[in-house]
Formats: structure tokens, sequence, C-alpha cells
């Protein structure tokens, strides 16, 4: 299992776990944290499921596809390590992530 730190909109950490292979949307919604309403269902259409990836995970992950940066480029609230969950695939080398749900555009 990875661990996976996520920081809510009010500010409040939950620590979560999530299998290998499954990506950090889906992590975190089996949680039971509807904050992220991942409404595409993972398609990478829709940007619901923005995130901030603290360091130093940022900078281990995958570049964003050109999808990904399209809508990211949309959201008014985009940062330098902002991603979109759903395109993030959970792996060991990713145990200890800390991540904090994106304000609603
Ligand atoms: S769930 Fe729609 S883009 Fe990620």
């Amino acid at each position: 299992m990875i661990r996976i730190l996520v920081r809510d909109r009010n500010g409040d950490d939950r620590s979560i776990d999530g299998e290998p292979g499954i990506s950090l949307m889906e992590a975190i919604r089996e949680s039971g944290l509807d904050e992220l309403v991942a409404l595409c269902g993972g398609c990478c259409s829709c940007a619901t499921c923005h995130v901030y990836v603290q360091s130093p995970h940022a900078s281990m992950l995958p570049p964003p596809s050109g999808d990904e940066v399209d809508l990211l480029d949309g959201s008014d609230h985009r940062q330098a390590v902002s991603r979109l969950s759903c395109q993030l695939t959970l792996s060991a080398e990713l145990d200890g992530l800390v991540v904090e749900i994106a304000p609603e555009d």
C-alpha cells in the first residue's frame, strides 16, 4: 500500500492508503473524500480532480500530457505544482506523497 497525506479544502489533513497501479484520484475517492468530484471518471476531460503535489514528489512525477496541460491551463487556480490526480498512477516511489485538493473552479 502507498501512504498518501491529503489536505482538504478546509486545511484538514487525512492519511489514506492506495494500491499501486490505481490512480491518485481513485485512491482519494475510495477513501471517502468527496471534495474531489472527478466528474469524467478519469478520462482527462474535466479537471475536477485538480491537486497540488508537494515536494519532493512533484519532481518525481512523469510530465503531464498535452491534454492535462490544456485542462490545467483552464483553471483559475493553477500553480506550478498542479496536476490532475486521475493522471497520476500510484507506485512504491510515491509512498509518503503529500497532496492538497485545489480550490473548485
Ligand atoms: S477526473 Fe476528470 S480530468 Fe481527472
